[in-house]
């Protein structure tokens, strides 16, 4: 493995102090695990989950103990996030899981992304002649996109699983049936006024039964049964994903998807169709010698995580001994570029032609690094078809105008064979669009589609279109060190924000010689548009805020960040995790 830097940058170190991390966020390292406990005596590092919620990470962990490998654990996980962190991800929405199989060194790709219903049009959320607002069009049924994770869990483990089925849901079941302690974060989320204002969940008579019981939101410490999530998920153990995606519990869905307001078109048999798509991961090689793979379109990682990075290492000071905030400032400029392409050209390859190849070729990276914009100017797309000597690209679409919210979940896995996962997981925004059907939410993913079909008179890349997967941010990574050894394993929920997430932890391990908790700590910094957001609530936040200005950019003072960074980073003594302290994970080794 190459050696890291032991690069400290001054104005960031300062979020680093574990005094940052509260108690229920844990960093841990496995213990290199005796040979012989091994399946495979080439992997000696052991294994470790790492997920928003401890409930969820001990589920992984048994699953791991008892001879099931990374996708065993995955599904595991999830469902119990889906049951113990509704907010954020559940069986009513979606997900990419990237899956590294050391035995062959291969990676694959399950894309579960909701899909639009066959009835949608690009005038999806155009009502009465006008762009639906965002609020309205996410409490809407037209935000409803067929649910993908039942489909992903079933395509995954056809793949790769190696425990038997049904058991992998048995904890989620026992914990629904017995009841979970509504944590403080969710507890929080029901309780909180704006949102509250804003979301139709204690309106709509079945979640607030659920959610608000008498009228009140489940206070933190509530024990809460879900007998309805508890059968569905027995129905999936014994008969698959047909006891999902057809019957009594697909005729649910439908229903609850036809309400008001503004009831959606999804059918059975948009439900019966519905297709996990495996796909290649996107890799591309740092100069570093890293490769760092992540999902394809309609994922934005693959495209924007490696653009970030090689912009980085374009944009990086090359003298020693320069002021350190040069190197934040390199972070941000690259992210600013990296942004611009990313919202013009990332959409659903299946449905528009999307120059992913040429986006993270190096010739164009190198290229675009030389149109590092001023801090007062908002960055535009590149070119890559005028760059790499191609019909031009750009002006095929128009500006995109794609708002997305904050319901999401990453899972980090690496197996006792030295496998591992990287799967991020979405209802989209907070609670998806406050319906349920069989015990859980459905999401409102289709509010990742640009609302506005068009702009300026063009096309926009990521407009709605029937059986079309929304664009996601969704940055499920996976990075190998320059022998081509698994190094690293990351993602992280936040909407439009995840790209920024999840490159903090890129730079933060792979340049600036942070831990993987370290990493996960870092102030966030979120480059696009023509503002930079700080988050100005954590140690170094302040400080970093200040060097931007210093710089000239236009700088949102951000707090109450919602990243939920769950990394793995493989060290010479063994694996090392990250769970952000902003939510209440862990990343737990086997002991
Ligand atoms: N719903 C969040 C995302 O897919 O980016």
């Amino acid at each position: 493995m190459r050696p890291l830097t032991g690069f400290a940058f001054a104005l960031l170190i300062s979020a680093c102090a574990p005094h940052t991390v509260p108690p229920a966020a844990t960093t841990t390292e496995a213990q290199a695990t005796a040979p012989e406990a091994l399946g495979d005596l080439s992997w000696t590092k052991g294994g470790m989950v790492a997920a928003a919620d401890v409930r969820a990470v001990e589920a992984g962990l048994k699953v791991l103990r008892d001879g099931g490998n990374a996708v065993d654990a995955a599904i595991a996980v999830h469902a119990v996030l889906g049951l113990v962190e509704p907010q954020s991800s559940g069986l009513g929405g979606g997900g990419f899981m990237v899956y590294y199989d050391r035995a062959n060194d291969a990676l694959t790709v399950f894309d579960g992304r909701e899909t639009a219903p066959a009835a949608a049009t690009a005038d999806l959320f155009i009502k009465d002649g006008k762009v639906m607002e965002f609020v309205p069009a996410w409490q809407s049924g037209r935000s409803v996109g067929v649910p993908g994770q039942i489909a992903l869990y079933k395509a995954a483990h056809e793949a790769a699983g190696r425990a038997d089925w049904a058991s992998l849901f048995q904890p989620a079941i026992d914990l629904a049936e017995d009841g979970f302690e509504v944590s403080p974060k969710l507890a929080e989320a029901l309780a909180e006024p704006r949102l509250r204002g804003a979301i139709r969940l204690d309106d709509n008579p079945v979640t607030a039964a659920y959610f608000y019981p008498d009228g009140e939101p489940l206070p933190a410490g509530f024990v809460r049964t879900n007998p309805a999530y508890a059968a569905t998920l027995a129905a999936v153990a014994q008969d698959g994903p047909a006891a999902f995606y057809q019957g009594p519990l697909a005729a649910d869905i439908v229903a609850a998807v036809a309400e008001g307001p503004d009831g959606g078109s999804m059918t059975l048999d948009d439900l019966a169709n519905y297709k996990v798509v495996v796909r290649d991961a996107v890799c591309g090689e740092l100069q570093t010698g890293y490769k760092l793979c992540s999902a394809p379109p309609p994922s934005s990682g693959g495209v924007a995580q490696n653009l970030i990075m090689g912009l980085y290492e374009y944009l990086k000071p090359k003298a020693k001994d320069v002021d350190e905030s040069l190197y934040l400032k390199a972070f941000v400029d690259a992210q600013r570029l990296g942004y611009a392409d990313r919202d013009h050209y990332v959409a659903d390859a299946d449905h528009v032609p999307v120059p992913t190849a040429d986006l993270i070729d190096p010739v164009y990276i190198k290229a675009r690094a030389l149109e590092a914009f001023a801090p007062g100017e908002k960055a535009t797309p590149g070119d890559p078809g005028v760059v790499l000597g191609k019909e031009p690209l750009r002006p095929m679409w128009g500006e995109d105008p794609t708002e997305p919210g904050h319901g999401t979940t990453h899972i980090s896995i690496i197996d006792l064979d030295g496998n591992a996962v990287s799967m991020t997981a979405t209802v989209e925004a907070a609670f998806g669009a406050s319906r349920m059907a069989g015990g859980f939410l459905l999401n409102n993913e289709l509010t990742d589609f640009s609302r506005e079909p068009t702009k300026g008179g063009k096309p926009v890349a990521n407009a709605p279109g029937p059986n079309k997967r929304p664009r996601s941010s969704m940055s499920p990574t996976i990075v190998f060190d320059e022998g081509g050894d698994l190094f690293m394993v990351t993602g992280s929920p936040g909407g439009n924000s995840i790209v920024a997430y999840v490159a903090k932890t890129l730079v933060g391990v792979l340049e600036w010689g942070k831990t993987a908790q370290e990493a996960a700590a870092l102030p966030n910094v979120i480059a696009r548009g023509d503002t930079v957001g700080v988050e100005v609530d954590v140690a170094g936040g302040p400080e970093t805020a200040q060097a931007l200005r210093d710089f000239g950019y236009t700088v949102e003072e951000r707090t109450g960040e919602n990243s939920g960074l769950h990394l793995i980073v493989v060290r010479e003594r063994g694996l090392e995790g990250g769970a952000d302290p902003r939510r209440e994970g862990a990343a737990t080794p086997i002991r």
